[in-house]
């Protein structure tokens, strides 16, 4: 709860800050978690892009070019740069989803665009349903919005649906949010039959979708799946986002959305920021068509799954026996389980004294948090320092109960 400054002889008391913001979650690990920073920590913590794969002299050139172009320094339209939208719309369209330029707004990231669906569709109370474990900012965005956010478990590494559907029944949700592909923090992805029966369960109780998708593209084995807004385009709201596959510094990811919200929610971002950054979403759009992206996106993707293999390699000898942990086919994380009496927060202790670092599950949970989960990120390192790090986790857990 927020507390007001103390009154004094010549102050007044100031009013406290609102309800709402004393409630939105802060990570109980975020002391530890600041250990991560010491430079001789190899962490796998972040869940960061790796910088050398930016396509640095790719992004310079987009920038270049438009400084010349009129208007790119000027205020513009809340809706967003009209050549970033056509490129977006026509990559959706050729990946299976038909999509207008008109049907997309241009946010500041896709976290943005979580906070102005927010505000577009939730009033204070309204209860809405995500997967548990969930992205840590989004359950922040949510709890800013004064929602009631319900989880909706696991079993196994599959979506317990007969749970969705029933808490559907019992919440009468304004929307299910989900990152159904390569999620954060668990690398977990629907397969067809389960977003099919989200689909079923969405129009049958009469809720929206959200769909984050800002891991999509990064797929490193396995058949692409058709998205959720294929399977049930009037129910689903998607967002994405550049910055997994360009980069996040530039600040630039969309909403999808069909058009019963759509003035509402471009109203939402008027009021939030008038536009995101004229000169970003021209440079950003520059770049698209320039033909850079796809061979930059292809680098990221090979250097990543060399990554994840070499994580999912030493993950045999860097946990304690009778662990367990997924392999996802694509994204940036692993999601891991210790065995029965251990915890992962009080582990990351000792990992920290050994100089390696991950961040506890329990940071990710809105419910009662499972305390032996536990999420890796690949990333961030070539494989030699992945198997560098790993061995030093391995060597904490004689210590590490
Ligand atoms: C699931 C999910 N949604 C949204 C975001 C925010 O991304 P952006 O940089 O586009 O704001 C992230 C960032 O990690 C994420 O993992």
């Amino acid at each position: 709860m927020p507390t007001a400054p103390q009154d004094t002889a010549s102050t007044r008391v100031l009013p406290a800050p609102s309800l709402r913001a004393g409630s939105a979650k802060t990570s109980p690990v975020r002391d530890l978690l600041a250990l991560t920073r010491r430079p001789e920590v190899i962490s796998f913590a972040g869940g960061l892009p790796a910088p050398e794969l930016f396509d640095v002299d790719g992004i310079r050139a987009a920038f270049d070019a438009v400084l010349d172009s009129p208007g790119v320094l000027q205020y513009s339209t809340s809706e967003g740069d009209p050549h970033l939208r056509e490129e977006v719309a026509r990559r959706y369209t050729a990946d299976g989803l038909p999509t207008d330029a008109a049907d997309l707004i241009i946010t500041t990231g896709s976290q943005q665009g979580l906070g102005l669906l927010s505000t577009t569709l939730l009033d204070p109370g309204d209860t809405i349903l995500v997967e548990e474990p969930c992205y840590l900012a989004a359950l922040q965005t949510f709890a800013l919005a004064g929602a009631r956010v319900v989880g909706i478990p696991y079993i196994g590494d599959e979506l317990d649906l007969a749970a969705l559907d029933r808490l559907a029944e019992e919440h009468g949700p304004k929307f299910f949010y989900t990152v159904p592909t390569f999620q954060n923090p668990t690398g977990r992805t629907h397969g067809l039959e389960a977003r099919q029966a989200i689909a079923e369960i969405a129009r049958r109780r009469g809720f929206r979708i959200v769909e984050d998708e800002p891991y999509r593209q990064l797929r490193y084995s396995g058949d692409p799946l058709p998205s959720l807004a294929e399977l049930a385009p009037e129910h689903v709201i998607s967002l994405g986002s550049f910055s997994k596959v360009i980069a996040p510094g530039l600040r630039i990811g969309w909403i999808r959305t069909t058009a019963d919200v759509r003035p509402a929610i471009t109203i939402a971002k008027q009021a939030a920021d008038l536009h995101t950054s004229t000169i970003d979403q021209a440079a950003a759009a520059h770049y698209l068509v320039s033909g850079r992206g796809e061979p930059a996106l292809d680098r990221i993707r090979n250097a990543y799954a060399a990554r994840r293999d070499a994580m999912l390699d030493a993950l045999p000898s860097a946990l304690p026996s009778g662990s367990t942990w997924n392999r996802p086919d694509g994204g940036m994380f692993v999601w891991a389980r210790l065995p029965e009496g251990w915890d992962a927060t009080e582990s990351l202790a000792h990992a920290l004294t050994k100089d390696v670092a991950y961040v506890p599950g329990l940071s990710f949970y809105c419910g009662t948090p499972d305390p032996r989960t536990l999420r890796l990120s690949f990333t961030t390192y070539a494989p030699d320092r992945i198997r560098d790090g790993l061995s030093r986790l391995g060597a904490t857990w004689g210590a590490g109960r």
